[in-house]
């Protein structure tokens, strides 16, 4: 196991749609491990495998203790709306406002190969949409609204 450097905005990696993992085999599951520690060693809610320069259709997210990795990850469902601030690792100190789904249903596979399918409400949703973004090369900052630092944010609260 590796921890693995994140590629920030402007590298074209994060610009590029990643391919589909043909076979789910030990490589697959080494990148996968890697980018769970990378995401929990730089504080992250989610990573796709882009942000670590592998052009793989691979995401991971934690949240609530509950650990979510998607091979292949497919949106199947939405519904409703949200506009919540979120951020991402590969553009740091920047916030923005982003219309997501305020529920979602995904699926794909899991390192072991099964099939697995996940709901998310709120911020999971927005995770599972940020997350699935990276793989068709879309960042948050393209679709947000009030983007700002957030340096500037904790400075507003003061
Ligand atoms: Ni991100």
């Amino acid at each position: 196991m590796a921890l693995r450097n994140i590629v920030t905005e402007g590298d074209d990696v994060l610009r590029k749609h990643a391919r589909e993992v043909l076979e789910i085999n030990d490589r697959i599951r080494d990148i996968t491990e890697d980018m769970v520690q990378t995401m929990r060693a730089e504080h992250g809610l989610g990573l796709a495998a882009p942000q670590v320069g592998i052009l793989r259709r691979i995401i991971v997210i934690e949240m609530d203790g509950q650990l979510y990795r998607l091979i292949n990850p497919e949106i199947v469902e939405t519904r409703g709306e949200q506009f919540e601030e979120e951020g991402c690792l590969s553009v740091p100190g920047m916030i923005g406002r982003v219309r997501r789904p305020q529920y979602v249903r995904i699926k794909g596979f899991s390192p072991e190969g099964n099939p697995v399918e996940y709901e998310g409400e709120g911020l999971l949703a927005v995770a599972f949409c940020h997350e699935c973004d990276h793989l068709d090369g879309i960042l948050f900052i393209d679709k947000a609204e009030q983007i700002h630092s957030a340096d500037q944010a904790a400075e507003d609260e003061e």
